[in-house]
């Protein structure tokens, strides 16, 4: 295991700027420096009390008799307790006088906006849980949801929750097989998602891909289609029905099932190193306790808040921060259905303009796609709105963070780099701007009840400023509890790496001040996009074709993606590689995010003897290095001169 260094990194490495938020941010913040000191205080060294104050703010159904049982590394949170997320979410703000206040105000791609009041919003989900129940799902099931980003992502998410049933939400850009997997994985037996979504104009053929799926999909019982498209998909008498016959016949009322803390709320795939993609499972009461907290805390939110994430409901990033972190705390969330540049680069600013957003969360990939067609898109918008920005999901290197803070923040908005994974299920790492200073690059403090630290492989802690790994020393709340079908694997990947501590995956280092600066995976995990691909996965999708006999995939720095996926691969005696076939097959088995942007066919790869292919020496031959390291150990050396003057296609 390595760590490969960017050129990214290297700016990182060399910034030293530091940026306070305004008087004015800083003088009304939710927290200030002294809060947050005293508030980390306490939970770190009484996180018992720390914890159960921020929970007395949801509503519980049956109290907990036990704030934390850790018998390492299982975890239960509010042991005992019983509570229902989608209540709090909903009923809870109705109850508490928020129901006239707007919940989602959605904006599709072709313009078409609609907005739910809380109120409206808690009987949809209500109606759509009713509409569940008469397909047979039941308290313990997973529904597996394929949608594009409209409102019933978000009301069949809370659907689920609401009836007690786990919902494993897939990306609308995975293929076919990587629907079926997940599908077969979770054992779904409805599936929920709509005839298409709007992307860049054209309809993204959803209903099609899940149709082909139920193929491979046994226990597949239902299909529940919402019409996002009116382009009138087939429809399988006894297994297909519409979203607006179902929902819209389904009973009004309905009261929130009572789960234990540790329900199962949700599935969400994601790519690990080795093997298939792993299912990770998070519960509800601990999950909904640090999801509240950290949109509360790192949004600095407020009553009148207009606050847009765009991520995608896809991913981890939707899921808390579109649906359960906001909703938890009443506030209005922005939803957009498309993609950044339809009809050109002003989208998001014609956007903040005309809704009048003032928090905005978003990826330094976007960033940066958007920084490279100039200030002239956002100098057209008034951003004045603007208040708050965020970013997630890679490390966002100073130059795209200081273009993010000028051009669209017009150095009013601190900017808050939050770093988190799919598994920690909330926001770990994040400096708050109303408490101390941003550092351009590096993510920073560590959010409440999180103790993080630098490690060496042996576990040896390091001191300020040593490059190493980034761990996580104790549980906290909303923490994956399980790989889905394989604790094994869930012990071994986060617990079993070091022993006695939670193992990231990333390199990192803690400056003097205690900030952190993550600096990408050390793992077989890329970050294309601020999307998580395996290069085992793709490498299995590529040796799967018929021309391919051995694959080596690693990522590249690119300075819009972040990274980019290189293929190192050898043909199959005999045959021709054609590059352009072999893209569109890594398209259709996993999908068009894990496309290879560069191909190069070789005729050996470079092993040692014992036949491990040495991945190092790809990295360097792929992003056009010299190579450097001890080739000695390889079974043939001159295998990689001859990949450095391949061309690649
Ligand atoms: C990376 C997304 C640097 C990191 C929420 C992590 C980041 C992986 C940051 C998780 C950040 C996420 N700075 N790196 N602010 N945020 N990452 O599971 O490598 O899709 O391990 O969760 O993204 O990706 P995931």
């Amino acid at each position: 295991m390595t760590t490969h260094p960017s050129d990214h990194i290297d700016a990182m490495l060399h910034e030293s700027r530091v940026i306070p938020a305004s008087n004015a941010f800083t003088a009304q913040a939710r927290v200030n420096r002294e809060a947050y000191d005293a508030m980390y205080r306490q939970s770190i060294d009484d996180p018992d009390t720390f914890w159960a104050g921020v929970a007395g703010d949801l509503e519980w159904m049956a109290p907990w008799t036990q704030v934390l049982d850790w018998q390492e590394p299982h975890a239960k949170w509010f042991v005992g307790a019983q509570t229902n997320i989608a209540y709090n979410a909903l009923d809870r703000n109705v109850a508490r006088g928020l129901g006239n206040k707007r919940a989602i105000v959605w904006e599709g791609e072709d313009g078409e906006v609609r907005t739910y009041t809380y109120s409206q919003l808690l009987t949809e989900v209500k109606k759509a849980a009713n509409a569940l129940l008469g397909l047979g799902v039941q308290a313990g099931d997973r529904v597996t949801l394929y949608l594009p980003m409209i409102p019933e992502a978000a009301i069949s998410m809370l659907a689920c929750a609401r009836i007690g049933a786990a919902h494993s939400v897939v990306f609308g850009g995975f293929s076919v097989s990587a629907l079926s997997d997940r599908i077969n994985d979770a054992q779904s037996r409805v599936l929920i998602t709509a005839d298409g979504g709007l992307r860049r104009g054209n309809l993204v053929p959803l209903k099609a891909n899940a149709d082909a799926a139920a193929q491979n999909a046994p226990g597949l019982e239902h299909i529940v289609v919402v019409n996002r498209g009116s382009s009138n998909p087939p429809m399988q008498e006894g297994r297909d029905v519409w979203w607006h016959d179902v929902v819209g016949a389904a009973e009004g009322e309905h009261d929130a099932l009572p789960v234990d803390s540790e329900h199962p709320l949700f599935i969400l795939y994601t790519s690990g190193s080795t093997g298939k993609p792993k299912g990770v499972l998070h519960t509800t009461g601990g999950y909904m306790v640090g999801t509240y907290l950290t949109t509360r805390t790192v949004f600095d939110l407020r009553d009148d808040d207009l606050y847009w994430c765009t991520a995608d409901v896809g991913w981890v990033t939707g899921h808390s921060y579109i649906v359960y972190g906001p909703l938890l705390n009443g506030a209005t969330v922005l939803m957009y259905e498309g993609a950044p540049n339809q009809p050109d680069w002003g989208r998001f600013w014609d956007i903040v303009q005309k809704h009048g957003v003032t928090i905005l969360y978003t990826a330094p990939t976007a960033i940066r796609a958007i920084m490279r067609q100039g200030d002239e898109y956002p100098n057209r918008y008034d951003l004045s709105s603007l208040r708050l920005l965020g970013s997630v999901g890679e490390p966002i290197n100073p130059e795209a963070w200081m273009w993010y803070y000028r051009v669209i923040g017009g150095e009013r908005c601190p900017v808050v780099d939050t770093w988190w994974q799919t598994e920690t299920g909330s926001i770990m790492l994040t400096t708050l701007p109303g408490a101390y200073p941003s550092k351009p690059g590096s993510a920073g403090l560590p959010m409440f009840g999180v103790d993080a630290a630098i490690m060496t492989r042996e576990g040896e802690e390091l001191g300020p400023d040593d490059g190493g790994l980034l761990v996580i020393k104790k549980p906290w709340p909303s923490m994956l509890r399980t790989v889905y079908g394989d604790d094994a694997r869930y012990q071994k990947a986060y617990w079993g790496e070091i022993r006695g501590v939670y193992f990231a995956g990333d390199g990192a280092r803690r400056d003097p001040d205690g900030y952190y600066t993550v600096m990408g995976r050390v793992d077989d995990v890329l970050n294309v996009s601020g999307h998580r691909l395996g290069t085992m996965e793709i490498e299995s999708a590529l040796v799967a074709h018929p021309s391919v006999s051995e694959a080596a995939v690693v990522g590249k720095p690119d300075d819009v993606k972040g990274e980019c996926v290189v293929a190192f691969v050898t043909p199959q005696g005999g045959q021709t590689i054609d590059p352009k076939a072999l893209r569109a097959h890594v398209s259709k088995e996993i999908g068009a995010l894990a496309r290879p942007d560069a191909i190069i066919i070789a005729d050996a790869l470079p092993k040692t003897r014992s036949g491990k292919i040495m991945r190092r020496f790809l990295r360097q031959i792929a992003a056009g290095r010299e190579i450097e390291g001890d080739t000695s150990t390889l079974e043939d050396p001159s295998v990689l001169e001859r990949l450095a003057a391949a061309e690649a296609l």
